[in-house]
């Protein structure tokens, strides 16, 4: 038995130019994790996920795929989430919704998607909903990790603790697209950043153009996003070890890598 087990944890990929980033940065290091995590839910241009880009995605040897807000945003997700054997949605929508909340791995891995609730849509409370699974599968015994879809940081390092009191081993954020800096380990058990960051094109907002946020700011009015007309691109995330009998994380890395000539969306 492996005495530690290496995990990576990649943040919200936008676009063509997310998913090939992502591609070429597991040709290369694929070997080195035990388990990799990544969220999905801009990777078809921006929107949602597609199930080319599942299928795609999955061939690149990412293992569980968490989500957020936009994963209904392409509506063939509707047709695949129920067959999906990697995909994961925010486990406090309505009872009613498609698709599964959390999903174990290996019988080693649980991971468990959830969506903040300050200046997100309105879901079942994330604590609620953490706390209520706790008490129907034990977390304790299995490397329990966490995707804390969320836009507020204090909800976002309350959760951590909170977590971390459940038996959580890890709470990653996501949602906002940028990388925070203040990785660490909670109370010795629990692996934390605030913000994961993205994966995807530079030189706009968050992955996406520029012109057409700004638009949308000045004038209030709804307008299609696109994704970012780049030919660089930077890969965020983190990586983790995990003491394989403990399951106790033993250290929290961030990634942060910089690409060039991914090329332009398609
Ligand atoms: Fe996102
Ligand atoms: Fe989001």
């Amino acid at each position: 038995m492996k005495t530690e087990l290496k995990v990576l944890f990649l943040g919200d990929m936008v676009g063509r130019i997310g998913r090939k980033t992502v591609e070429k940065f597991l040709n290369k290091n694929k070997t080195n994790y035990d388990f990799v995590i990544a969220n999905v839910e801009n990777a078809s241009h921006g929107f949602g996920l597609t199930k080319k880009n599942h299928d795609e995605l999955a061939s690149y040897g990412i293992n569980c795929m968490t989500s957020g807000n936009h994963i209904w945003d392409k509506k063939d997700i509707f047709e695949y989430i129920d067959s999906s054997e990697y995909l994961i949605r925010p486990l406090n929508y309505d009872k009613s919704v498609r698709g599964v909340g959390y999903r174990i791995f290996n019988d080693k891995f649980l991971v468990i998607n959830l969506l903040g609730k300050t200046f997100m849509p309105h879901v079942e409370c994330p604590f609620k909903a953490l706390q209520a699974l706790s008490e129907e599968i034990s977390f304790e015994d299995k490397i329990t990790i966490i995707d804390f879809h969320a836009e507020a940081t204090a909800e976002k390092e309350c959760m951590g603790y909170f977590a971390q009191s459940l038996g959580a081993k890890a709470v990653f954020g996501t949602h906002t697209h940028v990388q925070t800096a203040d990785e660490k380990i909670l109370n010795n058990s629990c692996a934390y950043i605030t913000d994961a960051g993205y994966t995807g094109g530079t030189g706009g907002v968050i992955g996406m153009d520029y012109e057409i946020s700004l638009k949308r700011i000045l004038t209030s009015i709804p307008e299609r996003f696109d994704v970012v007309d780049s030919k660089e691109s930077v890969l965020c995330g983190v990586e983790v070890v995990f003491d394989n009998e403990t399951n106790n994380p033993t250290s929290i890395t961030r990634v942060f890598e910089k690409y060039k000539d991914e090329g332009n969306e398609d």
